[in-house]
C-alpha cells in the first residue's frame, strides 16, 4: 500500500506512523527524520535543512522532492511506503503524483490526521524524543517510568529545538497557509480520508487501520 499521511504539527503522524507501517509491513518515510538525521551528522544537506526548521519554516520544495526521490528509489519502497510530512506543499504533491505516474503506481490513500489547535499546542510544547532508538514520548500524555529516561533502550529524552513556543506558533501558521490546501487536492483525487485523532495513541492506531480497511 501506498500511503501519506497529514496533519499539523503535532497531530501525532510520527507515533501513528510507526504502528501503521508496521501494521502494514511498508517502510516509514519520515522527511522530518530523514532532515534531523542530516542535521545530527552535520552533512550539506543537513546544514542548509537546519536554517529552515530552526526557523519554523519548509525547507525549498526543490531539495525536499530530490532527497524524496531518491528515497523512494530504494528496493523497499518498491512494493508500498508510508510518507510521514511529505509532501506539504501542493507542489511537493504534484512532483510526488508524477513520480508515482511515471511508475506506475499512484496512491492509494492519504489519511488525514484531525486535532484541534490547543491540543497539538500542548502535545508539541510536552514533547520528548529518545536520542537512541528515537522514540516519541510525552511528558504528560506518555511518559517513561523515569523522567528523561527512554523505557524501551534507557537512552536520554531530549526537546526538538523546533518545539519552543515561537517556533510552533510559525510552524502552525506555515501548516495552515503551505500544507492544509493538501486536503482539498487529496479531496478533489477522491484519495483524502480524515480520522478523529484525538483521544488515546491506541485508540487513534485502530481508527486508522479501520480507515485503511475501508478503502483499501
Ligand atoms: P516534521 O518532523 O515532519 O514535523 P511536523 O510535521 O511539524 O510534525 P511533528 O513531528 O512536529 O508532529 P507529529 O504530527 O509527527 O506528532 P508526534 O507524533 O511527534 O518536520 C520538521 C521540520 O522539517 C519542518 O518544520 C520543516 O522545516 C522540515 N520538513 C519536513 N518535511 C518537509 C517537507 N516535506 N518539506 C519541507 N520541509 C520539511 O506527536 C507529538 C506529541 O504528541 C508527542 O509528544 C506524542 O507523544 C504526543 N501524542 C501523539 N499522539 C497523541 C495522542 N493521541 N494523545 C496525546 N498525546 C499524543
Ligand atoms: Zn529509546
Amino acid at each position: 500500500m501506498r500511503l501519506v499521511l497529514v496533519g499539523p504539527p503535532g497531530a501525532g503522524k510520527g507515533t501513528q506512523a510507526e504502528f501503521i507501517a508496521s501494521h502494514l509491513s511498508v517502510p516509514k518515510i519520515s522527511t522530518g527524520d530523514i532532515f534531523r538525521a542530516n542535521v545530527t551528522q552535520k552533512t550539506e544537506l543537513g546544514l542548509e535543512a537546519k536554517r529552515y526548521m530552526d526557523a519554523g519554516g519548509l525547507v525549498p520544495d526543490e531539495v525536499t522532492i530530490n532527497m524524496v526521490r531518491g528515497r523512494l528509489a530504494e528496493s523497499d519502497a518498491a512494493d508500498g511506503f508510508l510518507l510521514d510530512g511529505f509532501p506539504r506543499t501542493v507542489p511537493q504533491a504534484v512532483a510526488l503524483d508524477k513520480m508515482l505516474t511515471d511508475a506506475d503506481n499512484g496512491l492509494d490513500l492519504v489519511l488525514e490526521l484531525i486535532v484541534e489547535h490547543d491540543e497539538v499546542i500542548r502535545r508539541l510544547s510536552g514533547r520528548r524524543t529518545c536520542h537512541g532508538c528515537k522514540k516519541i514520548w510525552h511528558v504528560e500524555f506518555d511518559a517513561p517510568a523515569h523522567e528523561g529516561i527512554c523505557d524501551r533502550c534507557q537512552g536520554e529524552l531530549y526537546q526538538r529545538d523546533d518545539d519552543k513556543a515561537e517556533t510552533i506558533a510559525e510552524r502552525l501558521r506555515v501548516y495552515a497557509r503551505d500544507t492544509a490546501p493538501l486536503v482539498d487536492y487529496y479531496g478533489a483525487q477522491g484519495k483524502l480520508v480524515g480520522i478523529d485523532a484525538t483521544g488515546p495513541v491506541e485508540d487513534v492506531t485502530v481508527r486508522a487501520i479501520d480507515a485503511l480497511r475501508s478503502y483499501g
